[in-house]
């Protein structure tokens, strides 16, 4: 195993820990920003060390198409090629062809779907899956999944459960320096979870991924998921919750006892106009910002809080760049900083005061 995992400190379920990976010791609960292609939209690496990130996601399937996994391990690896001198997880690919690409089908012996590039169709195995994740070289890599949404109901639940569970047995010739995480499937069906987790567990993986979550089920149902799974697995490991999230998701996932995040949220969000602040979000395209002369959030320490304008950042919204670039830099900041507090409110015993903190009083929490 490549990596070690330290509890640090409790306040009920919530744990706050240190994640040693091979390129990085991270602190958790750890949000981890999507740099798809491997880039993170709108921010250089020096800028992301700066704001504080620890790891970085990428998709295997994207990068496996562009620039080629082949070229990535020639060129040194995905840290080198991107110069990230920090940790970097691979997602497995299953989810975002699934997700993309609305062709894509999926059987025993993998995900077919129609490339990009030329129209053909191509088969993904779990095999496949692992070989280019080895050559992208990242800390922590997913094994392929077989990801259904959560609203549908039926046989199908039952079969991708089962399926993922054998394509963990499918996921291996790694080499020992990468972290190979499981993703728990079944729905939201409390029996097809239980049986996933334990099937997981029994497999003895380095860390687990609570999958097939945030796409379009209500609240109670994704928190009982999310509760149902934490309990279920091991203390000393790390667990993930993919996909996930909004800033209030991560507060109460994390009471519930998980520990690391990905969303592309805050840089889409961005991309439209919207900063993340601690009453909720602003909408910087409305014209009440035409002539506000404060920063964006007057408690954020951000380089764009200390330098820049709600009415410049209004100017440049939807016609500069510069706009959406210096909106994604505050909204990761935010959400590392979230992480940052989460992490520091469970070690000195705070963590009740978190709703209050956030501004977060009237929003129902579940516990
Ligand atoms: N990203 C968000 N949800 C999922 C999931 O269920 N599986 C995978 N592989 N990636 C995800
Ligand atoms: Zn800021």
């Amino acid at each position: 195993m490549a990596l070690r995992f330290e509890v640090l400190g409790r306040f009920n379920r919530a744990r706050a820990a240190q994640l040693t990976l091979p390129h990085f010791v991270c602190q958790t609960p750890l949000f981890m920003p999507v740099g798809t292609q491997g880039t993170i939209k709108g921010l250089t690496t020096d800028q992301l060390e700066e704001i504080g990130c620890q790891i970085i996601l990428g998709n295997t399937y994207h990068l496996a198409l562009r620039p080629t996994s082949e070229l990535i391990d020639e060129l040194g690896g995905l840290h080198k090629f991107i110069n990230w001198p920090r940790a970097l997880l691979t997602d497995s690919g299953g989810f975002q062809m699934v997700s993309l690409l609305h062709l894509a089908d999926i059987t025993e012996k993998g995900v077919t779907f129609q490339s990009p590039v030329d129209g053909k169709p191509m088969l993904l195995t779990p095999e496949e899956s692992i070989q280019i994740q080895n050559r992208i070289g990242a800390d922590i890599i997913m094994a392929l999944d077989d990801v259904v949404r959560t609203t549908i109901t039926g046989p199908r639940i039952e079969e991708a459960m089962y399926r993922t569970l054998r394509w963990v047995d499918r996921s291996h010739k790694r080499p020992h320096e990468q972290n190979l995480f499981g993703i728990v499937q079944g729905g939201l069906d409390p029996v097809l979870r239980d049986i996933c987790v334990r099937g997981l567990v029994d497999r003895n993986l380095p860390g687990y991924a609570i999958g097939g979550l945030a796409g379009g089920e209500d609240k109670d149902s994704f928190w009982r998921v999310v509760a149902q799974c934490t309990a279920a697995l091991p203390e000393d490991k790390p667990r993930y919750v993919m996909g996930v999230g909004y800033p209030l998701d991560i507060v109460v996932c994390s009471a519930l006892g998980a520990d690391m995040y990905d969303c592309v949220y805050p840089t889409r969000t961005a991309r439209f106009g919207t900063a993340l602040v601690p009453e909720g979000v602003l909408k910087l395209k409305h014209n009440a910002m035409v002539n506000d002369t404060r920063p964006i959030d007057p408690t954020c320490a951000c380089m764009v809080c200390k330098n820049y304008t709600r009415a410049y950042i209004h100017c440049l919204v939807t016609k500069d760049a510069m706009g959406s670039q210096l909106l994604s830099y505050h909204n990761l900041y935010y959400m590392l900083q979230l992480s940052r507090n989460l992490h520091s409110s469970i070690v000195e015993g705070r963590f009740p005061d978190f709703p209050r903190v956030m501004s977060l009083n009237g929003s129902a929490m579940p516990w």
